[in-house]
């Protein structure tokens, strides 16, 4: 698809073909305008409104206080800034699960009062009714397995996942039933390597990666994480591409001292 600009837009038929001339698909998360506009310039495949915006924007200790309210804000945000990319959603805690009807009509209103262009679950074969649900209304569903953060009262840790042979095969089995019922991409975060491969090779659509290696299709990252923007969070598949927060504390500092010494604004900055 070309928009006026000439742009190739990114769609879920991009991804597949991606995948299938072995293209690595680069994914990040964004929460508002002005950062999507970046990594949308940059070039970035697919951008994921990611309930880790609970952590990241909010300060929450996990991801099950964002609302379906709260997301569509930060996704009707990003939207706005998006020309090539695209844009997945996370259906926040409590939209979707067990509940096939609330998950179609939580999808509804993201794609309805957003603009997005699709959504992200957790889970595997426990959500397989909400994903076919969501898609027979013709809105794409991206999957995540492996460490869901919206299960953590559940797993009690952010360890790794999936390291048993038993949870590795469910993983396994999860990620076709994901794909048999019409996922059109799979997000896999923190889980073996080997795994991740394993399933990246036995399932067509594109599999995402975060913790899992590169014998993946793509990877994904959140942005606050990789631009040093957050500190105490360092896994170890974390690599930071910037040390943000440093420069962010150096200018502030120098800012306040220039207003202090009224250096700032000196008297070209002003009418
Ligand atoms: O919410 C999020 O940022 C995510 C990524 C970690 C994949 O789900």
């Amino acid at each position: 698809m070309l928009l006026n600009r000439n742009i190739k837009v990114v769609t879920t038929h991009v991804l597949n073909e991606m995948k299938l001339r072995g293209e690595k698909i680069s994914m990040l998360t964004a929460y508002d305008y002005s950062m999507a506009r970046i990594i949308d310039q940059a070039g970035i495949d697919v951008i994921l409104v990611g309930d880790s915006a609970s952590n990241v924007m909010a300060g929450n200790q996990s991801t099950l206080p964002i609302t379906l309210n709260q997301m569509i804000y930060h996704a009707l945000s990003v939207v706005r800034a998006v020309e090539r990319a695209l844009v997945v959603v996370d259906l926040p805690f409590g939209t979707y699960q067990g509940n096939s009807k609330e998950a179609l009509a939580s999808a509804i209103r993201i794609m309805k009062e957003t603009g997005a262009h699709a959504v992200k679950l957790e889970g595997g074969e426990e959500v397989k009714e909400s994903v076919m649900r969501i898609l027979s209304a013709g809105i794409p569903v991206m999957g995540h397995l492996g460490l869901t953060p919206q299960s953590i009262h559940k797993f009690g840790t952010y360890v790794v996942r999936a390291r048993e042979d038993e949870e590795a095969e469910k993983l396994v089995k999860d990620a076709h039933i994901l794909e048999d019922a019409g996922c059109f991409s799979i997000v896999l975060e923190k889980i073996p390597a080997k795994l991740a491969a394993r399933v990246a090779k036995e399932v067509k659509i594109p599999v995402i990666g975060i913790g899992a290696g590169h014998d993946v299709d793509g990877q994904v990252l959140v942005l606050h994480d990789m631009l040093g923007i957050t500190q105490e969070f360092s896994p170890r598949f974390l690599r930071r591409y910037h040390n943000l927060s440093e420069e962010i504390l150096g200018a502030v500092k120098n800012y306040i001292t220039d207003v202090k010494k009224v250096d700032f604004p000196n008297d070209k900055e002003q009418y």
